[in-house]
């Protein structure tokens, strides 16, 4: 299915993102559901797939994580049915993302899949990431609050919800109807009726990610051995003082090293190439051969990426799950980092290079990518 999101990007960002929320009426004309409430308890029952139950009950909140065994025991209301990285799982389902590539791919993160029955939802709460939330199946309302420094109050440990709050978006959502929400707005969303719902997540790093991130790959590679060296050691007043000539030239030692580009633009894109969620992945068994892949390219099979997979190109290097390719194929490798399915013609003259094919064939054989049988 192929999904069309009626949006005009320059102005959508000019105007809201990452400033204001607002609820795009309609936006994906006569919406089809990519997944069923079925489907989606499936996932949650496999132990892989990372989901929740919420349910309320007079106030009282209750989280339970999966995987599940059964849903027997629910009612008829006030429980959701939480599901990450449903794109990782269900093909069909991460066509839904797709519209969103008007966005950067690094800034993207997964597809959530909720289900609620009437009265469902996880509460008042904020997040710290954008977040666009599709409205599938039924009808739900949801109220939206001004950005401010909500106290966090905790019904529940497992929900961050935040206390009761003014709405300037107060909605019932129908069927395609988007509501994109910035970081730290609050939001609740109410089922009305048993009702689908998909939230495309986004992804930012806090400096204290990135500081962690880096320091792992310089230890990693064992970079940063220059040590600090004072033949004209100052002189000062004091032995115990430390000078500022002398904290400016250890800040100006590990500037150094983050302003290195090559090795800023390796390690950012190793470590942004990375998904938070964990991958579905099938090696083909038995592993293929370089020439039957070719073959099977010149027969007009297509090659797909697996669900959730990164590829990401930063500096002209192309960066999947964490390694960078190394080729000098860079046409080829562009087209892996920018189509989600591809042909002979995509590789070209690639497909006659040996050395991309070993390099190919392994992403075959690891499952990066696989021909759809
Ligand atoms: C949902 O309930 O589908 C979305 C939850 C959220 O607001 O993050
Ligand atoms: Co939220």
């Amino acid at each position: 299915m192929d999904y069309q999101l009626d949006l005009n990007w320059p102005d959508f960002i000019e105007r809201y993102w990452q400033k204001r929320p607002v609820i795009l009426k309609h936006a994906f004309k006569n919406f089809v559901d990519p997944i069923s409430p079925d489907e989606l308890a499936g996932l949650a029952m496999e132990s892989e797939v990372d989901s929740r139950l919420v349910s309320h009950n007079e106030g009282k909140w209750q989280v339970g994580h999966g995987p599940f065994q059964e849903y027997d025991h629910l009612g008829e209301h006030n429980w959701s049915l939480l599901v990450q990285a449903v794109n990782h799982w269900h093909q069909p389902a991460s066509a839904l993302m797709i519209p969103f590539r008007a966005l950067p791919d690094w800034r993207i993160d997964d597809l959530m899949v909720s289900f609620s029955v009437p009265g469902g939802g996880v509460g008042p709460h904020f997040d710290q990431y954008d977040v666009f939330i599709i409205q599938g199946l039924g009808r739900r309302r949801w109220r939206v609050g001004e950005k401010a420094s909500l106290k966090q109050h905790c019904p529940h440990p497992d929900l961050l919800q935040v206390e009761p709050f003014d709405a300037i978006i107060d909605e019932e959502m129908e069927p395609g109807d988007v509501l994109y929400i910035p970081p730290g707005f609050p939001h609740e969303g109410y089922a009305l009726e048993n009702a689908l719902n998909y939230s495309v997540g986004f992804r930012a790093p806090s400096s204290r990610e990135l500081i962690s991130g880096f320091a792992d790959f310089v230890l990693q590679r064992e970079l940063g051995g220059l040590r600090y060296s004072d033949p004209q050691v100052p002189k000062r007043n004091h032995p115990a003082d430390i000078l500022p000539q002398e904290v400016d030239a250890l800040r100006d030692m590990m500037l150094s090293m983050l302003n290195q580009p090559e090795t800023f633009n390796h390690w950012f894109g190793e470590f942004i190439s990375q998904s938070r969620h964990e991958l579905d992945l099938a090696p083909p068994e038995p592993p293929y051969q370089a020439d039957e892949i070719v073959d099977a390219l010149h027969q007009g099979d297509v090659l797909t990426r697996a669900g959730g997979l990164r590829v990401l190109r930063v500096a002209n290097e192309v960066y999947v799950n964490g390694e960078k390719l190394d080729s000098p194929q860079h046409q080829a490798l562009e087209a892996l980092a920018s189509h989600l399915t591809l042909n002979a013609e995509h590789f070209a003259d690639a497909l006659d290079d040996p050395g991309f094919l070993v390099l190919l064939t392994a992403l075959v054989n690891s499952g990066y990518w696989y021909f759809e049988d």
